[in-house]
C-alpha cells in the first residue's frame, strides 16, 4: 500500500517536471520568436476566464471547429470599441498529451504565431463587451494542443487547451441542459430541486450551470447534484473580471456587459458539449421544456427529427406561469417543503394566454453540431434550417412573476402537465432536499 502511494507521488512528480520543462520549452520558443527575455514559470489559466493581454479583452476556451476546416475557435469577450489587431500563438505540446510514447518525446514543441481574425458576435443588446470568437488558422500547425490570445507580442502568455480535437458520432448524453449563469445570491431552491427532477423524468441526463454566485441552499442542492453525477458547475467569476448588467438590454440596465455574459456561457456550453451530447436544452433555470405529446424527450426528438431530417435547431414558445396564481385545492402544498426557500412550482397551474400583438419568446432545443453562434432565443449562425415546433407538441413551462399581472384566474388557461408526473416526482424531491442538507 505505502509502495504504491511513493510510486504515485514520485509519478506525479516526475510528470509535473516534464510538464514544467515542456512548458518551458514552448516558453523558450515563443520568446525568441518574439524576441523578448524569457519568463521563469508557464501561465496555465487559473479560471475559466482570462484576460488578453494589451488589451480589456477575455478569452474563455479554445476548440477545434472541424466544420471549418479545423479552425481554432477561441471564445472570447471583445470590447468593440477597442479592435486593435490580436495574435494568436498556436503550440503543439506532444507531452500535454496523456499517452506520450517514445516518439513524442522526441517531437519538439513548436509555436506559430499568426494575425488573429476576430468574428463579433451580431448581437450584444447595445453593451460594449461582446461575445466574440477570435480564429487561429494556422497550416502549419494542425497538430496544435495549446492557444494563447495576445495584443501585446512582448506579454507573458497564458495558454488554453484546445479542445474538441476529435470528431465524434456518438455521445455521453442524449440530452443535456445549459443553464447560462447563476447571479446575485440566487436562492430559489425549491423550484431548482422540483425543475432537476422533472428533467430527470423527462429524459435530461446532464445539466451545466455557470456558477457566478448562489445563495446557501442553493450552494447544497448543486454539491448534491453534483456529488450524484448529473451536474457539472463551471465557475463564471465575470464579475470579477467586468461590471456586469442584472438586466438585458443596455439603456436600461447598463453595465459592460448583456446579463453576466449569457450569451458566452450559452456558446462556449455549445461547444464543450458538441461531443459529449446529442441535444442540448439552451433555457433558464426557471424553464422547463415540455413535450406536451410524447412521455419524453426521446420519444419527441424521434417524431420531430423523422419529420425534419435535416433539422438541427428547434424553436420552442415560452409560456408563463404566473407564481401569483395558486391552484386552490392545495394538493401539493406539502408542510414539508414550507421551510424550503423558492416557489412551489406544482402550485401554480394557471398559465397566461398569448398576447396577439406581442412575439412570444422562445428558447432552443439543439443538435450542437448544426449550430456556429447563438443568441437567447434564436440562433445567430447555423448549418441547415430552423422549425418552430408547435405549442400543442412542446412548450416551455416557466413559473415567474406574471407578465400580464392584471389577468384574473379564469382569464388564465389551466395547465396541470407537472401533476402527471407526481408519483414519481413527489418522493425523488423530497429525497434530494433530504439528502442535499436543506431539509
Ligand atoms: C513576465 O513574467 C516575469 C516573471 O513573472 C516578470 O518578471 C515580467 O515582468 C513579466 N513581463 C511582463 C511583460 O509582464
Ligand atoms: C440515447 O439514446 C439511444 C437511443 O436513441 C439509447 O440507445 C441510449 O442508451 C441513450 N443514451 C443515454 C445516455 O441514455
Ligand atoms: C458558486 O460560486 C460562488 C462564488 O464564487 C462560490 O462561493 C460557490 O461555492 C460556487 N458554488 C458551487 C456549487 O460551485
Ligand atoms: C426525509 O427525511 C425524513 C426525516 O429524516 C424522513 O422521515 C423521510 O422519510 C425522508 N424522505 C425521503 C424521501 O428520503
Amino acid at each position: 500500500m505505502m509502495q504504491k502511494k511513493l510510486a504515485l507521488v514520485v509519478g506525479i512528480g516526475a510528470l509535473t517536471f516534464l510538464l514544467m520543462l515542456r512548458w518551458e520549452h514552448v516558453m523558450t520558443l515563443v520568446n525568441l520568436m518574439s524576441s523578448k527575455r524569457p519568463s521563469a514559470e508557464p501561465e496555465l489559466p487559473k479560471g475559466t476566464i482570462t484576460p488578453i493581454p494589451g488589451s480589456r479583452h477575455l478569452m474563455v476556451s479554445a476548440f477545434k471547429d472541424h466544420r471549418l476546416g479545423g479552425a481554432i475557435r477561441v471564445i472570447s469577450i471583445i470590447c468593440k470599441q477597442e479592435l486593435q489587431p490580436l495574435y494568436c500563438v498556436l503550440c503543439a505540446n506532444a507531452k500535454a498529451d496523456a499517452k506520450a510514447d517514445a516518439k513524442a518525446d522526441e517531437a519538439l514543441n513548436q509555436c506559430a504565431f499568426s494575425p488573429a481574425k476576430v468574428a463579433v458576435h451580431s448581437e450584444s443588446f447595445g453593451f460594449p463587451f461582446v461575445t466574440s470568437d477570435v480564429f487561429c488558422m494556422s497550416p502549419a500547425l494542425q497538430q496544435a494542443t495549446h492557444v494563447s490570445i495576445t495584443a501585446n507580442p512582448n506579454a507573458n502568455l497564458t495558454f488554453v487547451s484546445i479542445q474538441n480535437q476529435e470528431v465524434k458520432e456518438s455521445f455521453k448524453y442524449n440530452f443535456t441542459v445549459c443553464i447560462s449563469n447563476l447571479f446575485g445570491e440566487y436562492n430559489n431552491a425549491l423550484q431548482f430541486v422540483q425543475t432537476m427532477e422533472v428533467y430527470k423524468l423527462i429524459g435530461v441526463q446532464r445539466v451545466v450551470i455557470y456558477n457566478t454566485s448562489c445563495g446557501p441552499d442553493v450552494e447544497k442542492i448543486l454539491n448534491y447534484y453534483r456529488k450524484e453525477g448529473m451536474l457539472e458547475v463551471v465557475p463564471w467569476p465575470i464579475d470579477k473580471f467586468l461590471t456586469p448588467s442584472t438586466g438585458w438590454k443596455y439603456d436600461l440596465h447598463h453595465g459592460d456587459m448583456h446579463y453576466y455574459g449569457q450569451l458566452t456561457t450559452l456558446n462556449e456550453c455549445i461547444y464543450r458539449y458538441m461531443y459529449q451530447s446529442k441535444y442540448l436544452l439552451l433555457n433558464d433555470i426557471d424553464e422547463i421544456i415540455m413535450p406536451y405529446k410524447h412521455a419524453n424527450l426521446e420519444k419527441l426528438m424521434g417524431t420531430l427529427q423523422q419529420q425534419h431530417p435535416n433539422v438541427g435547431v428547434f424553436s420552442i414558445e415560452n409560456h408563463i406561469f404566473p407564481k401569483t396564481q395558486f391552484d386552490d385545492s392545495g394538493r401539493f402544498r406539502l408542510p414539508r417543503w414550507r421551510s424550503v426557500p423558492g416557489v412551489n412550482i406544482l402550485e401554480h397551474v394557471y398559465r397566461e394566454p398569448d398576447r396577439k400583438h406581442v412575439f412570444n419568446p422562445t428558447k432552443l432545443l439543439i443538435s450542437p453540431r448544426s449550430v456556429e453562434q447563438t443568441s437567447v432565443h434564436s440562433t445567430l449562425k447555423q448549418f441547415g434550417p430552423v422549425f418552430n415546433v408547435p405549442f400543442d407538441v412542446c412548450r416551455i413551462i416557466h413559473v415567474r412573476v406574471p407578465l400580464q399581472g392584471q389577468l384574473s384566474k379564469d382569464q388564465l388557461f389551466v395547465d396541470k402537465k407537472l401533476w402527471e408526473f407526481e408519483e414519481l416526482l413527489i418522493s425523488s424531491i423530497d429525497r434530494a432536499l433530504n439528502e442535499s442538507g436543506v431539509l
